[in-house]
């Protein structure tokens, strides 16, 4: 008796202290308890896993197997039936599964090379992508990594982008954190390596919050923000100290882009000038601060409300595509936000998206949103972002330039915060007299 009591109070006292672990120490007993586990499990049942998604095969094989031959004995001794043992080789259909690599962890769940049949392609693993997860019961598997004959495959145990913590400044140029990828990583924007960016989505879906967390991650940096907002300069004014810039009327968005390109036009002289290819390749002190291009609500720039506006669009969209086109070179970075950007806003629309390499597509209400938004990359890609439910703003699906896409979520900034950000660094604000070295057009009102 007293055997079984100190048995169930060594389980007891284990299962408390498994439970304290987990609750405080989270992380350390995922890499030392959960994931183990799991391995166990994910190796163990892989073969029928595999097998119910349909991702095994039929081999043939040639088998020994052991037949038993009946023999009647001669009727004189006995009539009894006498049972021998053969060995013959058979051909059998055997079914073998691809063949699983090592498990590694991750910090939300693992990931895992798998080794394609003759005859399968990736494809085949994204469509069983859902099926696999709810095998293994966790919140998703992706297919991430591609190589010939092999696919990696990253299972996530729960949705990181249900709580988003994440501090937009970077410390480095140009580069800002805006929120967490789904896989656990931070979701990091480097104007350097993809220099202009779409961010669609219904009303809502988050576009503005994401504007949020670039100002707040870009206002403590060497960088002058431009601004333009036709919605009556409700989203931008109050960031107005720590814009060197801002259009709020058509007229004023016609000349601010025309300083914009005539700004670049100043800088590829200067590179000109000085043999270099880029502004980054300036000696330091002649290097041009690098302009962020903030627009919100692209459709109202492109609006035609009569014929008299038909030329002011135009020039418009073809500063727009000049800016997009060259801004890369010389350190101009667009941000186009907007609930449509296709080709129902007019000519030039496609040629800018075309440009516009940084993917964000937050919650549509259209389908042809999302297709506009993301449907020159991955097919998977529309389906995610399809798929983002009202109830979690900030949920979108960021494509870079290199194919690759995530599901990701930004980390609420509200405006108050992106307003404090905006006088706190307002003494950085570079001067657009200076900077262009023209008469402003447009001016923020402090
Ligand atoms: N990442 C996020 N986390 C939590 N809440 C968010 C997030 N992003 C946005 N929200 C909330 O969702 C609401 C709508 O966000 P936001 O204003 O950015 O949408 P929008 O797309 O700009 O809409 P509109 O087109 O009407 O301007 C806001 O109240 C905001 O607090
Ligand atoms: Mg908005």
């Amino acid at each position: 008796m007293t055997d079984l009591v100190l048995v169930l109070g060594v389980l007891a006292a284990a299962a408390v202290g498994l439970w304290a672990w987990r609750r405080w120490q989270p992380v350390s007993f995922w890499y030392g308890v959960g994931f183990p586990a799991r391995a166990v499990l994910v190796y163990l049942t892989w073969h029928h896993v595999a097998s119910g998604c349909r991702l095994t095969r039929n081999r043939r094989r040639f088998r020994l197997t052991l037949d038993a031959i009946p023999v009647v004995g001669p009727a004189s001794r006995s009539a009894a039936t006498v049972v021998e043992q053969k060995r013959r080789v058979r051909r059998v259909d055997v079914e073998r599964s691809p063949r699983l690599g090592v498990l590694r962890p991750t910090r939300l769940g693992w990931r895992m090379r798998v080794r394609l049949h003759d005859g399968q392609v990736p494809a085949d693993y994204e469509k069983a992508a859902e099926g696999v997860a709810h095998a293994w019961r966790v919140h998703s598997v992706r297919v991430v990594d591609v190589r010939p004959g092999f696919v990696t495959l990253w299972a996530t145990m729960r949705d990181p982008l249900v709580d988003v913590v994440a501090e937009p400044e970077t410390g480095e140029l140009l580069r800002v954190r805006p929120g967490k990828l789904e896989n656990g990583r931070d979701w990091v924007i480097d104007f350097r390596t993809v220099p202009h960016w779409i961010n669609a989505g219904a009303t809502q879906s988050g576009k503005s919050n994401l504007a949020n967390a670039l100002i707040k991650g870009l206002a403590p940096q060497p960088v002058a923000l431009v601004g333009f907002d036709l919605k009556g300069g409700v989203e931008f004014t109050p960031y107005a100290p720590r814009l060197s810039a801002l259009a709020t009327t058509r007229k004023e968005s016609v000349d601010l882009l025309a300083d914009l390109v005539g700004e670049v036009e100043n800088r590829m002289a200067l590179c000109r000038a000085h043999g270099a290819r880029n502004v980054w390749t300036l000696a330091e002190p002649l290097r041009p601060v690098p302009v962020v291009v903030l627009v919100d609500e692209v459709a109202e720039l492109f609006l035609i409300a009569d014929k008299s506006e038909k030329d002011q669009v135009a020039r418009t969209a073809t500063a727009l595509l000049r800016l997009a086109q060259l801004g890369r070179a010389f350190a101009v970075y667009l941000v186009v936000c907007g609930q449509r950007i296709g080709s129902d806003l007019g000519p030039g629309v496609t040629a800018l998206r075309a440009q516009l390499s940084g993917r964000v597509c937050h919650r549509v209400n259209d389908p042809e949103t999302a297709n506009m938004t993301l449907g020159d990359l991955d097919p998977a890609a529309l389906d995610a972002a399809r798929a983002i439910p009202a109830e979690t703003p900030g949920v979108c699906v960021v494509a870079g330039q290199d194919g690759s896409w995530h599901r990701a979520r930004s980390v609420n900034v509200p405006e108050s915060a992106a307003e404090q950000a905006a006088h706190d660094y307002a003494h950085l604000t570079p001067d657009w007299d200076a900077l262009t070295g023209s008469v402003p057009t447009a001016r923020p009102a402090a």
